[in-house]
């Protein structure tokens, strides 16, 4: 038995969810490009639980669902309350979203039925978590969900308490329609190998926000921002990604292990932080983002993956830098419990091996003669 460091190249499902196959990302067959111009993240949510794209009358059942769903229950918010206030914003959420099965009376029903309607929670549930968290540790009361209005539009109300822009709501819900799913991404992984083994579907989308959270992973679109951050100006790019560079340190937000020639989302972020750069009037973060691209690509031959530009756009959208990361959960929600749905319905434990390379033959000593 050999292992493959990373299990790079493995194939180790079958699925009907996403692809990436050329370099060329599709969620259900669909072209991310079309979908990024043309769907709104809660039809995307719809298409990758039910493998279409939904009429008018299906997506307004979708929108009722999600919005009849959106409040937490109160124990959460009191729970909410009792987090360290400089808490990470991923663990918070991790813990959160594992309590929200203690208050579901369905958490262990196993049926389809009731597996969607937990994904509808989950879905409708973990924006209202994020932006609960986000007031109460800055010493304000949380909002309550507003009926009628998209997930974008919804979390950046509860976030600040004002009617948000619509660029701002517009630019948020095509970063959720970006990030939605991809393939067997690590925290997507991770989900499924927790409901193969017929645990619950919390138990499945905590163990993936748990994933994502590495830098690795999602959060490296916080890592980008806090490397913009510090690099400051324009001016300063240079010898900072030289010096990287030169220590063979890791620029975030550049490589991916699927696309050798570019990451297909990183063009349409790219384009949003020179809008929204442009609206703000602020267009350092986006400036130096381009010269930090030319010369890691230049020298390194990376490109950007989705979490390089995204940093920059929720910047502009002045969203706080730790709240990145739960905002990308907020819009993998819908591919992970899109996979444990699949999951499910083919079941069979995910049980792989390990290349043993520890001593054999060892002698057991009693513990008086070690
Ligand atoms: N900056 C500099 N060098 C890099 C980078 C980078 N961002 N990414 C890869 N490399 C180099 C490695 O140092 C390594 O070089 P070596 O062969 O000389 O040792 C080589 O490229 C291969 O890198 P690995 O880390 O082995 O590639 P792997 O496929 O395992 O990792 C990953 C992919 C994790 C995305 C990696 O490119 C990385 O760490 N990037 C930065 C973090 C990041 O942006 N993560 C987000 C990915 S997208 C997402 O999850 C949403």
């Amino acid at each position: 038995m050999t292992a493959t460091k990373g299990l790079e190249g493995i194939v180790a499902t079958t699925s009907s969810v996403s692809s990436i196959i050329d370099g060329v990302l599709t969620y259900r067959g669909y072209n991310i490009d079309d979908l990024a111009e043309n769907a709104t993240f809660e039809e995307v949510v719809y298409l990758l639980w039910y493998g279409k794209l939904p009429n008018r009358s299906e997506l307004d059942r979708l929108l009722k669902d999600l919005s009849e769903n959106a409040a937490i229950p109160a124990e959460i918010i009191d729970q909410i309350k009792l987090y360290p206030k400089n808490v990470n914003s991923m663990a918070a959420l991790r813990s959160a979203v594992s309590s929200l099965a203690l208050y579901d009376e369905e958490a262990n029903d196993m049926s389809k039925e009731a597996n969607l309607r937990k994904a509808i929670k989950l879905q409708a549930q973990i924006p209202t978590i994020i932006a609960t968290f986000a007031r109460i540790r800055e010493g304000k009361e949380p909002i309550a969900p507003k009926a009628g209005v998209s997930i974008a539009e919804n979390f950046l109300y509860m976030l600040t308490g004002k009617n948000p822009e619509k660029i701002a709501v517009e630019a948020l819900d095509k970063a959720l329609v970006l990030h939605a799913d991809h393939e067997l991404n690590a925290s997507t992984f991770a989900a499924r190998v927790t409901v193969a083994t017929l645990s619950d579907i919390y138990s499945g989308v905590t163990s993936a926000i748990g994933a994502l959270k590495g830098p690795l992973h999602g959060g490296a679109n916080e890592a980008v921002m806090a490397m913009l951050e510090e690099i400051g100006t324009v001016d300063n790019v240079a010898n900072y990604i030289n010096e990287k560079l030169a220590n063979k340190e890791k620029v975030m937000g550049f490589g991916h292990r699927v696309y050798k020639n570019g990451d297909p989302r990183a063009k349409h972020l790219q384009k949003m932080s020179q809008e929204l750069g442009k609206i703000t009037g602020n267009l350092n973060w986006y400036n130096m983002s381009i010269q930090i691209e030319e010369m890691v690509t230049g020298q390194k031959g990376l490109k950007p993956n989705v979490d390089f530009y995204s940093a920059s756009v929720y910047t502009s959208l002045e969203i706080p830098r730790d709240l990145f990361t739960p905002i990308f959960a907020i819009s993998r929600t819908s591919g992970w419990t899109a996979h444990i749905l699949e999951q499910y319905d083919n079941n069979r434990l995910i049980r792989p091996r390990a290349e043993y390379t520890g001593p054999l033959h060892q002698v057991f000593v009693p513990i008086e003669k070690r």
